[in-house]
């Protein structure tokens, strides 16, 4: 299965691992893009050097591409964009701004640049600062989010860039991938179902949670002050949209999930931790290696798309 994306990263299928904070670490990277896909580490709010030294585990795991998610609003993101040239990184995804600083950087050191995108505009921009591609990430995703659906947002901004489009948000099986395919985009993006792998570190009560939801068990917290998240619905959730509702400033909102989602991911509290993921996970019913996963979606995309 070749596509732009496929060549321009070196990858047998196109099919990537989203950066998540906190859960895109090494081994998950390195089992993605052993199988065939890209892995990213997340290099979310970590300082420089563990991002660094997650990209050194991974390499120690796999000869195959690795890439590395940049999110740009974090204090030690300078210190990321340098190190992943140090490294010799090829891939880099951003999120949470505007990657146009680093991009001389980044592309005289051979690196394509990804910004991931939740609008029209902003991939239009990305385009004309230079980025290789660009992730649509629709609504439907776990994390941040922006508020177009992927159904809508994909093939608007596949007509608006002519670099590729890899769709992201709501994309857990092969027909995701054949309809993302039909919307223009030439890669998919997958967060959700790669938390519950094998591979993944993530506390079993966050993948039990996950394989247990419900097609609407997700809720949006943030909304009012613009920064809204995807997670399912739990106790902090329910407090949070409570304190929202009472007109709490975004410095309170924010004191509640300070430390949140690491408590989820890594002590397992799915009552009071940000449990982040997106509303496909009521479809997710099954714990898999992520080369399992991979070669089940793509056979299911193949077969639907006629690719085999
Ligand atoms: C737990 C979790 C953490 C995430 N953290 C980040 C992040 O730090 N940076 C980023 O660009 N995207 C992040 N995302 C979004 C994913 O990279 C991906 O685009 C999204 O999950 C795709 O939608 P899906 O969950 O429906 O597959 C996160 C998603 C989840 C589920």
């Amino acid at each position: 299965m070749k596509t732009r994306i496929t060549e321009m990263f070196g990858i047998e299928y196109p099919i990537i691992q989203g950066g998540m904070a906190w859960v895109a670490e090494h081994h998950l990277a390195a089992a993605v893009s052993e199988a065939g896909g890209l892995g990213l580490i997340g290099g979310a709010n970590a300082p420089g050097e563990v991002v660094r030294d997650e990209i050194r585990k991974a390499r120690a795991l796999t000869n195959k591409p690795i890439g590395v998610n940049v999110m740009l609003l974090s204090p030690h993101a300078e210190d990321i964009a340098k190190v992943v040239v140090e490294e010799g990184i090829k891939v880099v995804t951003t999120g949470a701004g505007n990657p146009e600083k680093y991009m001389d950087m980044w592309k005289s050191a051979g690196i394509k640049v990804i910004p991931v995108v939740a609008s029209v505009a902003l991939a239009r921009r990305m385009e004309k600062y230079g980025a290789d591609a660009v992730v649509a990430e629709g609504t439907e995703s776990g994390g941040h989010i922006g508020e177009q659906t992927t159904m809508t947002l994909v093939p608007q901004v596949a007509d608006a860039v002519s670099i590729p489009v890899i769709a992201a948000g709501g994309i857990g099986d092969g027909r995701g991938i054949a309809a993302a395919f039909m919307l223009g985009a030439e890669a998919v993006q997958i967060g959700t179902r790669f938390v519950v792998a094998h591979e993944s570190i993530v506390h079993e009560n966050y993948k039990e949670r996950i394989i247990k939801a419900k097609d609407i068990d997700s809720a949006v917290t943030g909304r009012t002050h613009g920064h809204p998240v995807r997670c399912l619905r739990n106790q902090m959730t329910r407090e949070y949209t409570k304190l929202e509702q009472e007109g709490k400033t975004f410095e309170e909102l924010e004191y509640l999930t300070l430390g949140t989602l690491r408590k989820a991911v890594q002590e397992g509290d799915v009552t009071g931790g940000t449990v982040m993921a997106g509303q496909i996970a009521g479809m997710i019913s099954k714990r898999q290696s992520c080369k399992e996963i991979i070669q089940e979606m793509m056979g299911e995309a193949s077969r639907l798309m006629h690719w085999d």
